[in-house]
């Protein structure tokens, strides 16, 4: 089953050799880029993180919409040909007003992460998204569910003090784990078996999360996004085929005195090529 939109691109002239644009509300969105730079090492690729206005969990629709329009205008001045929002929040709002004005192929994290719990259909009868609380009260998750497994019970759990725990390298630290009983234990209760990881920072959970509930399948969309990606480039014919390994630049709206922590958790290691990018004041 295909969820990622077909929409055909118009009025742009796409470069195979064109970087792909990544975004997110802040540096957790490196956990998707990883995976898209491990499966399309051949890629450029621009991550924007908005540094300064982050935590979008915590927002409005309208403001998260606003944010991400102003995040692809500047991915598009870079000429980007496809844009792959990170963010697991900006995804579940603003997503069809992203699709609407831009030109190039769009593909959030929703769609892939659906797919994904998809894979292991019919099994599953009962599963869970847990996310910000932004995310669950946009109810994407449950539409798309609801829309493509419809027998599948979906319940939607929102887990503020996950951002917070792993941004401080606390992924495995024993106050973590009393957490992740006090959010999932009523999950694991009442029966659900798969659990959508539905937030940049929660696939550094895994770990913690599965000692606790071996018997819980966790779906982490990152590869599946970093799959879409690939077909939706091929299906374009804007694959990069360059025998040379892809770069990595990396934006951000701040420079934050955690910047090189975050991107070692979240990216494994510091990407060298760093720029300031002040958006919208
Ligand atoms: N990137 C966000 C997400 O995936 C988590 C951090 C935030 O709240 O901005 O939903």
């Amino acid at each position: 089953m295909s969820l990622v939109s077909r929409r055909q691109p118009e009025a742009v002239t796409l470069a195979a050799t064109s970087p792909i644009g990544v975004f997110d509300s802040g540096l957790g969105g490196l956990t998707v880029l990883s995976a898209v730079h491990e499966r399309l090492p051949n890629e450029n690729l621009i991550y924007f993180g908005d540094t300064a206005r982050v935590p979008y969990g915590s927002k409005s629709k309208e403001t998260i919409i606003h944010y991400s329009l102003e995040i692809l205008e500047f991915l598009l001045q870079q000429k980007v040909k496809a844009v792959v929002v990170a963010c697991n929040t900006a995804s579940s709002h603003a997503l069809e007003a992203l699709r609407e004005k831009s030109p190039v192929p769009v593909i959030g994290v929703v769609e892939p992460g659906v797919a994904a719990l998809a894979r292991h259909y019919p099994e599953v009868k009962r599963a869970a998204v847990i996310a910000t609380r932004s995310t669950v009260k946009s109810n994407a998750y449950a539409k798309l569910v609801q829309q493509h497994l419809g027998d599948v019970h979906l319940y939607q759990k929102a887990c503020p003090l996950f951002v917070p725990l792993v941004e401080e390298g606390f992924a495995e630290r024993q106050v973590t784990e009393l957490i992740i009983r006090e959010y999932l234990d009523e999950i694991v209760r009442d029966g659900y078996s798969h659990v959508i990881l539905g937030c940049t920072h929660y696939p550094l959970l895994k770990k913690s999360i599965k000692r606790i509930y071996p018997q819980l399948t966790l779906i982490d969309s990152s590869s599946e996004v970093a799959h879409a990606l690939q077909e939706l480039l091929r299906q374009h014919q804007l694959l990069n085929n360059a025998p040379t390994k892809g770069e990595v630049k990396l934006y951000v709206s701040d420079i934050t005195d955690s910047l090189l922590d975050l991107e070692k958790i979240f990216f494994g290691k510091t990407i060298h090529s760093l720029e300031k990018k002040v958006l919208g004041w």
